[in-house]
């Protein structure tokens, strides 16, 4: 062997035995294109992003999934923590993932990302394309459509995180939040035209603490949607318009239900809005309640219905008996309060007639309609009112 070839071969040792031990010093990291993942667009890519999921899995030291630049086409997928050993995998995306753009492929499936049992998965960046035009355009038609998926989906998993993730035209929901402990949404950016339906940007459900700040939502249905067992909710540094506000609710469709307690709206913009805060339930016999909410420097600007409780939601007008809602509301309190209704009744309280509202409190509301004096309504709710209320309380 020459003499040179002998220094090369301890050369490449060297760099061989530095780098690995390097890189053993260093938690992994998979690149989706290594399991195969195309960033064309057009490659069914679910596998090879399902792999990389499958290998994190498999080691304790916390993980890197990496989805770099370039549209990754996924289908219906569900990421399990339940032979998963890491409870630390970070989801990193610089690219987008797309949809298939036929909705009847992942129409049905009821979710397109899902997280089922996960702990500690970080979803940073990126953006998720749901490809939903087609979808909506057959709902708009009145034909009979799949009901839609909905974009990402984490259902009974703990410590959450996802920020700075873009989400797209989804199918249905834009994201799900349901049974899960410790999640933090943050400066989320989700989008849909304001007439897509059933795309709620972030609905969450049986779920405690979550926050969901800085964050920008504009979509054909809620901005954000609180369903039944929801506890210790902090929103806050929200944008929301086009789409049907913050609503808590539709509560009391069953009889036994879980109720929804501390929620925190903080420094909410709605624009052009259906609804700014809303509270709403059937009116149907239930256990349900919702209490200890607060809203706090909301500012409106052309909202159909500014502040609303409404416990006689029915938009199809059947399935509704006439009882009164079973659903118990008290401790509401709406704090600085201001902007501009697009309809004449800025408030609106139409409480149940057998389980009326206690403890509404305003505190520093002032909404006009068209430069002109609102009108607040009343029905069956009880509380105080604060400092200057305008349109006249009517407690
Ligand atoms: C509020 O959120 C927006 C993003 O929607 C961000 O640009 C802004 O810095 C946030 N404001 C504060 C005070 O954090
Ligand atoms: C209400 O929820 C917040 C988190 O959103 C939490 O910090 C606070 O302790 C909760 N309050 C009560 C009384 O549980
Ligand atoms: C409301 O008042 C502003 C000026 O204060 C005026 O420019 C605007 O045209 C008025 N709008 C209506 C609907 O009267």
């Amino acid at each position: 062997m020459y003499h040179s070839q002998i220094i090369q071969i301890l050369i490449f040792t060297f760099f061989f035995f530095y780098y690995y031990s390097f890189a053993a010093n260093n938690n992994p990291s998979y690149n989706v294109q290594n399991f195969g993942a195309k960033p064309n667009g057009k490659s069914d890519s679910t596998k090879a992003f399902l792999s990389a999921w499958n290998t994190a899995c498999t080691t304790t030291q916390p993980a890197t999934i990496y989805v770099p630049p370039g549209r990754f086409l996924v289908r219906s997928v569900t990421f399990s923590g339940k032979l998963c050993k890491n409870t630390a995998i970070t989801i990193r995306i610089d690219g987008t993932i797309v949809a298939p753009s036929n909705y009847n492929v992942i129409g049905n499936s009821g979710n397109w990302l899902k997280f089922e049992r996960v702990t500690g998965v970080s979803i940073l960046g990126g953006t998720l394309d749901g490809q939903g035009s087609k979808l909506w355009a057959c709902k708009n038609s009145g034909k009979i459509c799949p009901k839609g998926a909905t974009s990402l989906a984490f259902y009974n998993s703990n410590n959450i995180i996802i920020d700075s993730v873009s989400s797209l035209n989804s199918q249905m929901f834009h994201i799900l939040i349901e049974g899960c402990k410790n999640a933090n949404l943050i400066n989320m950016k989700i989008s849909a035209p304001g007439n897509s339906p059933n795309t709620d940007g972030i609905h969450v459900q049986q779920s405690s603490t979550v926050t969901i700040s800085n964050s920008r939502i504009g979509t054909g249905d809620d901005c954000v949607s609180i369903g039944p067992g929801s506890s210790n909710l902090w929103i806050e540094n929200l944008s929301c318009g086009p789409g049907h506000g913050i609503s808590i609710g539709s509560l009391g469709w069953d009889l036994q239900e879980a109720g929804v307690q501390n929620v925190t709206v903080k420094l909410a913009t709605f624009t052009g809005t259906q609804n700014g805060v809303r509270v709403k339930t059937w009116a149907r016999p239930s256990n349900g309640f919702v209490r200890d909410i607060l809203f706090q420097h909301i500012v409106i600007l052309n909202s159909q219905n500014p502040i609303i409780i409404d416990q006689n939601y029915c938009p199809d007008h059947h399935n509704c008996p006439t009882q009164g809602s079973g659903v118990k509301i008290s401790n509401i309190k709406y704090e600085d309060v201001h902007g501009i209704s697009a309809s004449q009744v800025a408030i609106k309280f139409d409480c149940s007639k057998t389980n009326p509202c206690s403890g509404i409190m305003l505190d520093g509301v002032d909404l006009t309609f068209k430069n002109k004096s609102a009108i607040a309504s009343c029905a069956n709710a009880g509380g105080t009112a604060f400092g200057v209320v305008l349109p006249t309380n009517c407690l």
